[in-house]
């Protein structure tokens, strides 16, 4: 009953960058957890950061913030979210970063895993879904226990720019990027709804209604949020770490929240040993299904081909 409430709860968050130290820092807000943990190799960010973080504490649901550059800072974690690793830098893809970031998983997990073996794990680090993979294979814990925040955060993207183009809000939009976090992933258009109205048929009076050239647009903007958030501002966190936060405290929470978070792929053997985003059931023990969504054919084939070049990165590395 405590874990459930979030009341004795621990979450590890490897890496205090600007995404593990956002990450901490909504996580904080919603009440996630009792415990927060933050571990990084540099000694000196990730005392700042704990101490700024602690600093706050008193406006905050009840909770405590540790952190150290000692691995051992994780143990007994029931979630351990990973942030650590090189990100981008302009004009960099996502899957550039994958032979840096899947070396560094092979020293992280068994680490993490001999102090923390009960723990879910949550990737975020770039490429989430090769690292998702990575992640897999280097803890050979069963599928449903490691994922990655996928594509929450770049639905929540679409969202929030459907919501501003039919004029309803954002929470009312039901509506999903899947496949690939990175440049393959597409928006499923022909499920997606305002209410219980199909979004295509949806309009307000006075308001355009979303037509294919609006959807070709928003599709685009959703793809390149992040190189144009990175040009302006070096990094992205706000919205990883509400979405990040949001994905841990499903689990936490055993909340059998639906989101759109990377996993291995089962039941769709065309598309081979891939992990990729597609909504997802998601509470205590990790991703407990994998939604079987309906889709238009042009989306199948959408699909196929993100798989395709996530499983080419991989192949190439694991
Ligand atoms: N999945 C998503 O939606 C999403 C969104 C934004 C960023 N990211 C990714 O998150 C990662 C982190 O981004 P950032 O902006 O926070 O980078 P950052 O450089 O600010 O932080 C990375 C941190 O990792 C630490 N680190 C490196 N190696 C480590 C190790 N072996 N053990 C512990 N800590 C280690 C570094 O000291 C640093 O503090 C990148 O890969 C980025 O692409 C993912």
């Amino acid at each position: 009953v405590a874990e459930l409430s979030g009341h004795l709860a621990k979450v590890a968050i490897v890496g205090a960058g600007s995404v593990g130290a956002t990450l901490a820092y909504a996580c904080l807000i919603r009440g996630v957890a009792h415990t927060v943990a933050l571990y990084d190799i540099s000694a000196s960010k990730v005392e700042a950061e704990v101490l700024d973080l602690r600093h706050g504490l008193q406006f905050v649901p009840r909770a405590d913030v540790v952190g150290s550059d000692d691995v051992s800072v994780c143990a007994g974690a029931d979630v351990i979210a990973v942030t650590a690793g090189a990100k981008q830098r302009p004009g960099q893809t996502r899957l550039d970063l994958a032979a840096t970031n899947v070396d560094l998983c092979r020293q992280l997990i068994p680490r993490l895993l001999e102090v923390a073996p009960d723990a879910v794990i949550v990737m975020v680090t770039n490429p989430v879904d090769v690292l998702t993979l990575a992640a897999l294979q280097l803890s050979a814990l069963p599928p449903q226990r490691v994922l990655g925040t996928g594509t929450v955060l770049d639905s929540s993207r679409l969202r929030d720019l459907v919501a501003r183009h039919v004029g309803v809000a954002v929470q009312n939009v039901h509506a999903f990027v899947v496949g690939e976090h990175g440049d393959s992933e597409f928006p499923l258009w022909s499920s997606a709804s305002v209410g219980s109205v199909p979004l295509r048929q949806f309009s307000l009076a006075g308001r355009p209604a979303l037509g294919p050239e609006d959807e070709q647009r928003i599709a685009h903007e959703v793809v390149t949020a992040a190189e144009r958030i990175i040009r302006g501002k070096g990094a992205t966190n706000y919205a990883i770490g509400l979405a990040g936060a949001r994905v841990i405290e499903a689990i936490i929470k055993d909340e059998n929240r639906v989101l759109p978070v990377t996993s291995l792929l089962s039941g769709h053997d065309d598309l081979g040993q891939v992990c990729l985003s597609l909504p997802a059931v998601v509470n205590r023990s990790g991703v407990q299904a994998v939604l079987d969504v309906s889709m238009s054919e042009e989306e199948r084939d959408l699909l196929s081909r993100s798989a395709a070049a996530v499983r080419a990165v991989a192949e190439s590395l694991l």
